[in-house]
């Protein structure tokens, strides 16, 4: 089978075109961290091969602790991969060159988890918003940078922006921080946005307004990563979506398909642990227990210890990622 199939078994059928058609890929990529007295290391992305086509929607879900940041920190080069790599347009983007490295800083952007935790309280939104044209040196005037500015607050719907722009950041409300944190990666014009939990900390119609914003963006022909630990969010918003647990890929599917009829137990216990309207009908999570340790896996399948449907190869085993019915991928001795 050729190595293209065998990792993504989606829809690309050559050997590594899907390397070649994704605006990012990551293959088999891994990400550990020594951590201090203990004597193995941290694997916090375990060999995760992941995909997104130019304007498409990847979600990537799990619960604190899958690994979703660092293999978002890893694609934008913040963390070094222990192994594995990461393609940029079919380029691994340790092999560019000096001016696509440039262009890459540029295109590939991330908004972080609790992007203003540690914000000066004199930073006003034009500072904010402004800082990485300027780092990048987008712009060669004052007007030119105002107008990316005001264009990138009008983008996030803060009207009128050059009224937003003088606001101190301390002053807005957490979902007018979100947009001024889109706003800011807007600013240099990217073509792919990953979104570190970009809804989760607001409430649903501040939520709504940011999902209408990233909406907008997606028709514009942006490419989206958007993390979450709430598979809910994105069953609109996303195309595909991968599941990951302890740092390894679960379930990969369409997302309409992986909430309607999720395979893996794992996105069983994610899909019914999302609380319904009515709190009469309250479902609880199906898996059991705690997350354990990302220091100390459990043997076999990382889900053993939690779930309902475990068996005793699942406790010796590692299930591999497998093509389990037409584009949909699932780690799972059962599936
Ligand atoms: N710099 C680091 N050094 C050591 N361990 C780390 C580091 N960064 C992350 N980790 C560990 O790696 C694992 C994955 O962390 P990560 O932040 O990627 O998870 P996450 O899925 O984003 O979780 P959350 O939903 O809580 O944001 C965790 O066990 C975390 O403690
Ligand atoms: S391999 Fe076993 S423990 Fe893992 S998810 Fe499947 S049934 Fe559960
Ligand atoms: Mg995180």
């Amino acid at each position: 089978m050729p190595r293209g199939e065998e990792v993504r078994g989606l829809t690309l059928e050559a050997t590594e075109l899907w390397k070649e058609r994704a605006l990012i890929a990551t293959e088999e990529l891994r990400v550990y961290f020594k951590v201090k007295g203990a004597n193995r290391p941290l694997k916090a992305v375990d060999g995760v091969s992941v995909s997104v086509e130019k304007g498409k929607t990847l979600g990537i879900v799990g619960e604190s602790g899958s690994g979703k940041t660092t293999l978002a920190k890893a694609i934008v080069k913040l963390v070094k991969p222990t192994a594995g790599r990461i393609y940029f347009e079919g380029k691994d983007i340790y092999k560019l060159s000096k001016s696509e490295e440039k262009q890459f800083r540029r295109r590939v952007q991330m908004v972080f988890q609790d992007p203003f935790d540690a914000i000066d309280p004199i930073y006003s939104v034009y500072d904010a918003v402004s800082e990485g044209a300027k780092i990048l040196g987008l712009t060669r005037s004052k007007s030119e940078l105002d107008e990316i500015v005001f264009r990138a607050l009008e983008q996030v719907r803060l009207t009128p922006a050059q009224d937003y722009a003088q606001r101190r950041v301390t002053s807005l409300s957490g979902g007018q921080r979100q947009r001024v944190a889109i706003a800011r990666v807007l600013a240099m014009n990217p073509d792919a946005l990953i979104l570190d939990e970009p809804v989760s900390m607001l409430d649903a119609s501040v939520r709504g307004e940011i999902m209408k914003i990233m909406g907008d963006l997606k028709i514009q022909g942006k490419t989206f990563v958007m993390i979450t630990h709430d598979i809910a969010t994105l069953k609109f918003f996303a195309d595909e979506v991968v599941v990951m647990y302890l740092g390894r890929v679960m379930e990969v599917a369409n997302s309409k398909e992986i909430t309607r009829n999720p395979l893996h137990p794992y996105t069983q216990a994610l899909v019914a642990a999302v609380p319904v309207p009515d709190p009469r009908y309250k479902v609880k999570s199906l898996a059991k227990g705690e997350i354990p340790s990302a220091l100390n896996p459990p043997a076999g399948c990382p889900f053993h210890p939690r779930c309902p449907l475990a068996q005793e190869i699942c406790r010796t085993q590692v299930p591999e990622l497998r093509r389990v019915a037409p584009g949909r991928l699932a780690a799972c001795h059962f599936v």
